[in-house]
């Protein structure tokens, strides 16, 4: 039998709505995501309605969307891109079946922060907006399928090569039962174009929150 890796009496680094994400225990330049036990049982535990508990790929339904779209983008472009997460395997754990993937980190070496938490400390400075400029740009120019643009699901990260420069690690694929995105290119390209939209216009309401607050006036 395989051993199951311990994760379960580690502290995760970081977590989203739904799932815990941990320094690998064997190679810290990779992260491992495992879905959060909470939300197991509430969307797929026995109260669960059964098309749920009976879906075929269960809870890990996600994982197959993220691994898809990053073999897409590589058997379109040669390569994986800069600005997406690079996906590394899949680890059985004793928080069931984990995914891995490339830590993005920042200049000093830490996990890159993302784009919530670089708005919410009030770091989101011209070279950031700069970067996520160079980020939309990039993420038009390509055919890469986006299900989810949230400020949680893209880090400002550093390296020797592409400087400052965001990272979508999250959200990637074809979330919709009916895939328009699939069958048409500038269906997509459009959808992409709302969703960058629609993350401008919520980068801009969290920043007016936060200047108000800051000045003690009454929430928005
Ligand atoms: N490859 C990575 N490199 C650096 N940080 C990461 C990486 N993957 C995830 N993170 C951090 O962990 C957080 C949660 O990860 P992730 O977005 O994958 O969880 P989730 O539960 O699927 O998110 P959501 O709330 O969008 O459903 C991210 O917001 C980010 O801060
Ligand atoms: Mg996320």
């Amino acid at each position: 039998m395989t051993e199951l890796l311990q994760l379960s009496q580690l502290t995760p680094l970081a977590q989203g709505r739904m799932r815990l994400v941990f320094e690998h225990p064997r190679d810290t330049a990779s992260l491992i995501k495992v879905i959060r036990p909470d939300v197991i049982e509430r969307r797929w535990g026995s109260g669960a309605a059964w098309y749920k508990r009976r879906r075929r790929y269960g809870r890990y339904t996600s994982y197959l969307r993220e691994i898809q779209e990053y073999i897409a983008a590589y058997a379109s472009h040669g390569m994986s891109l800069p600005f997406a997460q690079k996906i590394t395997g899949l680890v059985e754990t004793d928080m069931g079946l984990g995914l891995v993937m490339t830590a993005v980190r920042d200049a000093s070496g830490q996990l890159a922060p993302p784009l919530s938490a670089l708005l919410r400390n009030n770091l989101f400075d011209d070279q950031a907006q700069d970067a996520l400029e160079r980020f939309f740009k990039e993420l038009l120019g390509c055919d890469l399928i986006v299900a989810d643009l949230n400020l949680g699901n893209m880090v400002y990260a550093h390296d020797g090569i592409r400087g400052n420069h965001f990272v979508l690690i999250d959200g990637l694929g074809v979330s919709t039962v009916l895939p328009f995105k699939l069958l048409s290119r500038s269906f997509n390209r459009r959808s992409k174009r709302r969703c960058i939209q629609g993350l401008r216009d919520r980068i801009d309401r969290t920043r007016l929150r936060l200047q108000n607050e800051a000045s003690g006036l009454p929430k928005l």
